[in-house]
């Protein structure tokens, strides 16, 4: 092993997945965990950064994730410090949960299940209890209903091919790039012109976008205004893509039949017609292997050899 190669990394570690990324290199050129003083780097999951010291020492930061709104990215260029992110890495288990939930949405399944879970009695009666549960939690089929998905990026695309082959007719618009722009997606899919001609048509609606400044409160009264009535509106961007008294507006006046959110929400938590989730949407096996893998590498050959790559 060359010289320079000899050093040994400190690598303040605030998640347990980094041991994926880490094992596939020697132990020796790491001292690794979540005490460690004066690290050359940070790896992160969804640890947030905002407004924490960054040591002097820290040399370049790794979130295993594509998001970075957890980190405060303009000080760390500010101070010359790269950030190592890892686009598409999880994107396949966030589109399987949005489809998940799609499914969900569709055939009423959380009301449907705390249903069931309260009925009482021997067989009989639990049978024809599920009568009941018949009539109050028929759904609807995917086939020929329309998904508009806003935000075409890795996960949006990966959503919009699968759904049409669920059947279902699909619709995108992205905020940031031209559609034409966004490549292998399907050629069935519509192209919104804006976000006004994505909603006129929607039944359901799945927005992956970043958070950015331009994203930021993008489902507001005005979207929701634009909806048609009873849509499943789908977020697994990030909880401040969403005003969420738009959301109680959109339940009270019929036009969400369903708000499904990867994020939990102290003010939706309590609504019928709001199911949210722990942020689960890049949390499976797979996607968390390979987000460590990918931000270790970049944070590696950063340490080692001064290269970046992927920011
Ligand atoms: C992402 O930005 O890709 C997700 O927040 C990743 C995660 O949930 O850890």
């Amino acid at each position: 092993m060359p010289e320079h190669q000899r050093k040994t990394y400190k690598i303040l570690t605030l998640n347990q997945i980094a041991h994926h990324g880490l094992c596939r290199f020697p132990t020796e050129i790491f001292q690794v965990g979540k005490d460690i003083t004066e690290p050359d780097a940070i790896l992160v999951r969804s640890h947030n950064l905002l407004n924490q010291n960054i040591p002097i020492s820290v040399k370049a930061i790794g979130r295993a994730g594509a998001g970075t709104n957890n980190i405060p990215v303009p000080d760390m260029n500010n101070r010359g410090i790269p950030v190592f992110n890892t686009p598409g890495a999880n994107a396949n288990a966030v589109k399987e949960l949005a489809l998940a939930c799609l499914f969900l949405a569709a055939r009423n399944l959380v009301p449907a299940l705390q249903f069931a879970k309260n009925l009482q009695g021997d067989d009989v009666m639990l049978d024809n209890q599920a009568e009941d549960g018949k009539k109050l939690f028929s759904g609807i089929e995917l086939p020929g209903r329309t998904l508009g998905i806003i935000g075409l990026g890795e996960i949006g695309r990966l959503v919009a091919n699968s759904a049409l082959r669920l059947g279902m007719k699909v619709i995108g618009y992205d905020p940031q790039i031209t559609i034409d722009s966004a490549w292998n997606l399907s050629a069935e899919v519509k192209k919104a012109n804006s976000m006004e001609d994505l909603l006129r048509h929607s039944e359901f609606v799945s927005v992956h976008v970043p958070l950015l400044n331009s994203t930021r409160q993008l489902i507001d009264d005005k979207f929701i205004k634009l909806m048609k009535q009873n849509v499943t509106l789908l977020n697994f961007s990030r909880r401040e893509v969403v005003n969420e008294e738009a959301i109680l507006t959109g339940i009270a006046t019929n036009k969400l039949k369903y708000y499904v959110s990867d994020f939990p929400s102290q003010k939706l938590q309590h609504q019928q017609s709001v199911i949210t989730l722990p942020h689960l949407g890049a949390s499976t096996q797979e996607a968390e292997e390979n987000c460590a893998v990918m931000v270790v590498d970049q944070l590696i050959d950063y340490l080692q050899n001064g290269n970046i790559t992927h920011t």
